[in-house]
């Protein structure tokens, strides 16, 4: 016994700022940035909390569920920028929500959507959770330096949820990390301890372009085959792939790589740039409100990122 998915939604900040915006104030292009990332547009919060993208991604997705939120057992998200280092951003969507029943985060970078999905698994093996709730919420803006012109144009804001009851639509999964500190990081302020010897670093992204893409490129292939063997499919039998929205040029290769044929790759960065952790679930509700799914297409979910880490899952779609 595993899960499956019962309710969809997203939520994404209304303030688009386009690649000519950025232009104002970065030496940098929308000819650049489209053709090397994919990213026209993307959502930044102007007052929003991550708690608040959260929060209307939820009610999105438990409406679709007809599920109210006292009815939910447990809650997980997967954030690398919660408003708060405590509580949890779980615990402030919760309030929010008013539901009642343990709530957590995970940080697993932009992997973290599927690891909670893997987490989730787990509580509905055990019995011990009848509706669990799985958010990817990120306000990227916050974490990054505006004026390094090779970060700040890549990253967006949003969040992604899905409600889960017990099923068995969750066919196989593969979670990876290897511990890395040199690919992609982001520093925490060191804190005001008049003890600590260490110098403070800028509290933002820092990544090494080039090697996160090879990384990535390789990881999806590899999680992408791994997970469609060990669910004792075929890859003409995925009816969509779902990958974590990072770069396009990431996603073109990843297809010339494996062979499930190449219309069958989705994706809305050109919308959103990478929303971390909230990037697949945002592309799924967008697909599933757009009735893209049929019941029973298997659909491949998967993702990279800061850890370094990646993971992947074959879902096979139940319609309602
Ligand atoms: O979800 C987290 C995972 N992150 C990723 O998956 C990111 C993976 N990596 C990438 O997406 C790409 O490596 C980037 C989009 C970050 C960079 O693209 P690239 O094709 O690897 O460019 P590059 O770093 O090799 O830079 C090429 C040139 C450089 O100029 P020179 O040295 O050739 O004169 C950069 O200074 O492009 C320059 N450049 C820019 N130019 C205009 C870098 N950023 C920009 C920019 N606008 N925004």
């Amino acid at each position: 016994m595993n899960f499956e998915v019962i309710g969809t939604g997203h939520y994404a900040p209304e303030n688009v700022v386009t690649n000519d915006d950025l232009a104002k104030f970065l030496d940098t292009s929308d000819e650049w940035i489209s053709t090397r990332v994919g990213v026209r547009e993307r959502r930044v919060c102007t007052t929003e909390t991550t708690a608040e993208l959260a929060y209307r991604a939820s009610k999105n997705a438990l409406e679709m569920a007809g599920t109210n939120p006292e009815e939910l057992d447990l809650i997980l998200c997967a954030t690398i920028s919660a408003d708060d280092a405590s509580p949890s951003l779980a615990c402030n969507l919760q309030k929010l929500l008013g539901a009642e029943c343990p709530a957590m985060d995970l940080n697993a970078a932009c992997s973290g959507f599927i690891y909670m999905l893997e987490t989730a698994a787990g509580f509905f093996a055990r019995g011990t959770a009848k509706k669990v709730l799985v958010v990817g919420a990120e306000r990227m803006s916050r974490l990054l330096n505006w004026n390094d012109r090779s970060t700040c144009v890549i990253f967006g804001d949003g969040a992604g949820a899905m409600v889960l009851s017990a099923g068995s639509s969750y066919l196989a999964s593969k979670i990876y990390a290897k511990g890395n500190t040199d690919v992609i990081r982001i520093p925490h302020p060191q804190g005001m301890s008049p003890f600590y010897k260490n110098e403070s670093e800028e509290p933002f992204v820092l990544m090494n372009g080039q090697e996160t893409f090879k990384f990535a490129v390789n990881a999806m292939t590899k999680d992408v085959q791994e997970v469609i063997e060990k669910a004792g499919l075929t890859q003409e039998d995925i009816a969509y792939v779902i990958p974590h929205q990072a770069n396009l040029r990431i996603i073109d290769s990843a297809k010339r790589k494996l062979s499930i044929p190449p219309e069958r790759f989705c994706s809305n960065i050109e919308r959103y740039g990478n929303t971390s952790a909230a990037s697949i679930p945002i592309l799924v509700d967008e697909l599933n409100r757009d009735g893209k799914f049929k019941d029973n297409d298997k659909l491949v979910l998967c993702s990279f990122g800061g850890g370094l880490s990646s993971a992947a899952c074959v879902l096979e779609w139940k319609c309602r």
